[in-house]
């Protein structure tokens, strides 16, 4: 018994060492915010050894208090930190509804198989020809997935054993930073360039592989800092890749919405990716389906077939209805449209808005639902955030989350609320807190 706890601590010990060698590395603010608690420590905290046993990589994670924002959400606080169109306002359209209804009111409410249903993969895969460029065989490559978080987990899951190294152009979406700790693999942080517009910088890139590099986690476009990467950068990045026998996870999650007719590339579409690449797609974001929790996975089918062998295991399956809104919504996309324009109108407000600020800067994003501001000069993100909740009573997520240089940032969804007036007001708002915040108060 003691030999086992004590091994259990030297892999404890191990863990946290990684975890301080990928910070110093990378100078990236780890999810992990505290190494996991040590017997005597759960003995302490709980008197209940037993919690000791629990795995060494989960249990050191960030705790989050989900009953206190519940609070603020029922005492009428506005939610722009959240990445959920027009929340918490109804946006569906019809034909999204009718379908879901359509098919509890005929009773099926069964499971599907639990790589989703072959009339919603037959769609995604005419999707993915019509907007991506991909033509993929539905029943080889394609799995859907109870939204893309679950995708995100699985993908990765497939690749990572605990001690490889992933390496993970930061700040990033923070599931794409903390999953890697949460199996067990070392983040090896890359900074993104901030002064162009968050852009990859390759070399810096190169300069971390090592060895027991495994697998790039990509978002793209990138949240939080909306960054498209652009061809030449994919290209480059794909012979990286091929040079090094790497894989790739990519975050599609926001493709929908990109702005000034920016070119948006698909990177499994490059010559050499298709097969070494998972690419991971969300109906939450430009389709604003977030609730019905649907999003898909592509990928080669070597890699698939294990995708589909741990399906029930990972995923369960997607709900049966919202994979008939899911198929509703695709087959009759039009309703984007309208949301794009809504996101197009509100970045050019924000962009006027907060462009008077002193002491804020910032970039207009070049896709996605949020704008990434600069507060640097004004404080530490979380007390920023926490006078924007306490003056204006609005919620924006402090960028300390996203990894690498985030704790001088706050985050800003552009999508929140239906009603573009009082979300204006909620951005003029959360401006005149910027304006008036005093770091010694
Ligand atoms: C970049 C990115 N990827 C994936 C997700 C997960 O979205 P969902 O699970 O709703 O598909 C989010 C959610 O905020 C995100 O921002």
């Amino acid at each position: 018994m003691a030999d086992a706890a004590g091994g259990r601590s030297r892999a404890a010990a191990r863990h946290c060492r990684r975890v301080r060698d990928s910070r110093e590395r990378g100078s990236a603010a780890s999810c992990l915010a505290q190494p996991p608690p040590s017997r005597s420590e759960w003995n302490t905290m709980t008197n209940n050894a037993a919690y000791s046993r629990l795995n060494p990589h989960m249990a050191g994670v960030r705790r989050v208090d989900y009953a206190a924002l519940q609070d603020r959400i029922d005492a009428g606080y506005l939610m722009l930190g959240w990445a959920d169109p027009f929340f918490p306002d109804p946006c569906l359209p019809e034909h999204v509804i009718a379908a879901a209804k359509a098919t509890l009111d005929e009773g099926g409410a069964h499971y599907s198989l639990p790589i989703g249903s072959p009339q919603l993969r037959r769609t995604i895969a005419g999707k993915l020809a019509r907007v991506n460029g991909m033509s993929i065989d539905p029943d080889r490559e394609l799995i859907v997935t109870p939204g893309s978080d679950t995708g995100l987990w699985q993908a990765m899951q497939v690749v990572i054993s605990p001690g490889d190294e992933v390496l993970n152009p930061v700040p990033s979406y923070p599931s794409n930073v903390r999953n890697v700790e949460l199996m067990g693999g070392v983040n090896v942080p890359v900074p993104l360039d901030a002064e162009r517009d968050f852009a990859l910088d390759l070399d810096a890139l190169r300069q971390r592989i090592t060895p027991s590099s495994k697998l790039i986690v990509l978002t793209q476009p990138n949240n939080p800092t909306g960054t498209v990467h652009d061809r030449a950068t994919l290209e480059a990045l794909a012979k990286i890749v091929i040079d090094h026998d790497l894989l790739v996870v990519v975050d599609q999650a926001f493709e929908d919405v990109i702005y000034d007719g920016r070119e948006f590339v698909t990177f499994a579409t490059l010559p050499g990716m298709r097969e070494r690449t998972i690419t991971v797609f969300s109906l939450s974001k430009g389709m604003a389906m977030s609730g019905f929790r649907i999003g898909y996975t592509v990928a080669a089918p070597e890699i698939m077939a294990i995708m589909h062998g741990t399906a029930v295991n990972i995923l369960g399956a997607a709900n049966t209805a919202a994979q008939a809104a899911a198929v509703a919504a695709l087959q009759a996309p039009s309703f984007v449209d309208g949301y794009r324009r809504t996101f197009a109108a509100r970045r050019k407000l924000a962009t006027e808005i907060f462009a008077n600020v002193p002491g804020v800067r910032f970039s207009a994003p070049q896709a996605g639902l949020m704008l990434w501001l600069d507060t640097s000069s004004l404080g530490n993100s979380r007390d920023v955030a926490d006078h924007i909740a306490q003056k204006a009573r609005i919620i924006v997520h402090p960028g300390e989350n996203f990894g690498g240089i985030g704790s001088g940032y706050i985050r800003i969804m552009l999508s929140a609320l239906r009603d573009d007036i009082a979300f204006a007001d909620a951005l003029r708002r959360t401006a005149d807190c910027l304006g008036s915040f005093d770091p010694q108060n």
